[in-house]
């Protein structure tokens, strides 16, 4: 049932081509310049006239849902918030009956997103849902939504959910995007041929980053801590590589915007300090390029997600992985495949169990 993988962790990562294709299967038609998505379609005018939305989740979702403030700003120009569902739920937030409340659950079965969204209903918000588990607790309860179809999802340590749930947050603030007159036809078609080639640019990702990183891996089997650095679409990306890697190989990891590293992570670096750095050309890369050179000045031992035929911060990292480029909100994307690789290599090498790390389950139905 593993398709030949050693474990469903590293078959889900090799799936994405396919569920990320899935995800976008009768949505995105390119060549009529159209999305479809008839959770949004039939609630068009009450999403585009919501005061503010918010965006509630945990985890790698919540992850997801930081991406999607950026998407949905963006492209069109709503307020979003983004908030731990544990933390939502326990305060006293500002929700009315003019916001909107996303959802976003891998498994639809989350205990603290679903009293979130009992609270936010409560108080006459509309509530989307995004899970992938079809016919779920939180899909049953959500006013709409869409499915993200990444198909099953075993491994513990989620992977293509992750990027089904950036893929719909697209469409989504895409679609918005382009009903509010926010965006440009120009710029939508623009957007939507990019967003259609990624299946493409995720299988060219594999396959070439594949034994890359796992060559990587062999390097930091001790490492005790890993810094994991981006900025804009990235910082998120950065955030979920670190969880990725915390969750299964047991090495602790956080990430931070690239620009607060001098607001105090930069005291961590020394010569046994890993640093992963995400720096497409796209997205203050001259920015990116003076992190590195700072970082490198501390001996913080780089390897740097770059685009390919990059120089810059090539010539300064010690490990290099290349990845295709696309537009800066989609990087995410085709970033987070290797940093997945990474986290997956070095947990294989450290004997974990990487399907079923220790204290984690697959759904936290618990509070
Ligand atoms: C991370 C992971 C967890 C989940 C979180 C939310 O790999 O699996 O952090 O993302 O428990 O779960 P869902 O999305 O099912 O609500």
């Amino acid at each position: 049932e593993k398709g030949g993988y050693e474990h469903f962790m590293l078959k889900e990562i090799f799936e994405q081509p396919k569920s990320i294709h899935d995800t976008l299967r009768g949505r995105l038609l390119v060549e009529e310049g159209i999305i479809k998505m008839a959770g949004i379609w039939d609630h068009l005018e009450r999403l585009n006239q919501a005061q503010k939305i918010t965006i509630i989740a945990c985890g790698t979702s919540w992850h997801a849902g930081l991406i999607g403030e950026y998407l949905i700003e963006e492209f069109a120009r709503i307020p979003v918030e983004v908030e731990y569902a544990s933390e939502f739920r326990y305060r006293n937030p500002i929700i009315t009956d003019k916001d909107i409340v996303i959802a976003i659950s891998q498994s639809g079965e989350t205990a603290d997103t679903m009293a979130a969204i009992k609270m936010a209903k409560e108080k006459g918000a509309f509530v989307y849902g995004i899970c992938n588990v079809v016919d779920s607790s939180i899909s049953r309860v959500t006013d709409a939504g869409s499915y993200t179809h990444a198909g099953p999802e075993i491994g513990v340590a989620s992977t293509k959910a992750f990027t089904s749930q950036l893929t719909v947050l697209s469409l989504i603030a895409l679609k918005l995007g382009k009903h509010n007159g926010n965006l440009s036809n120009q710029e939508f078609m623009r957007l939507i041929t990019e967003l259609d080639a990624l299946p493409k640019k995720v299988e060219e990702v594999l396959e070439t980053t594949n034994d890359i990183v796992k060559d990587i891996a062999k390097h930091f089997i001790g490492a005790q801590n890993f810094l994991y650095l981006g900025r804009g679409y990235n910082f998120p990306a950065a955030l979920e590589g670190a969880l990725k890697l915390k969750e299964i190989s047991y090495i602790h990891a956080e990430g931070y915007p690239a620009a607060e590293m001098k607001h105090g992570p930069i005291a961590l670096i020394d010569e046994n300090m890993p640093i992963v750095i995400i720096a497409p050309k796209q997205g203050h890369y001259d920015k990116i390029v003076s992190n590195v050179q700072e970082i490198k000045a501390r001996k913080g031992k780089i390897i740097a997600l770059v685009n390919k035929g990059d120089t810059q911060v090539a010539s300064v990292a010690d490990y290099v992985i290349e990845f295709p480029e696309t537009s800066e909100c989609f990087s995410p994307i085709i970033a987070s495949i290797p940093l997945q690789l990474l986290a997956y290599y070095i947990a294989v090498y450290r004997g974990a169990n990487v399907d079923q790390p220790r204290n984690l389950a697959k759904s936290v139905t618990v509070e």
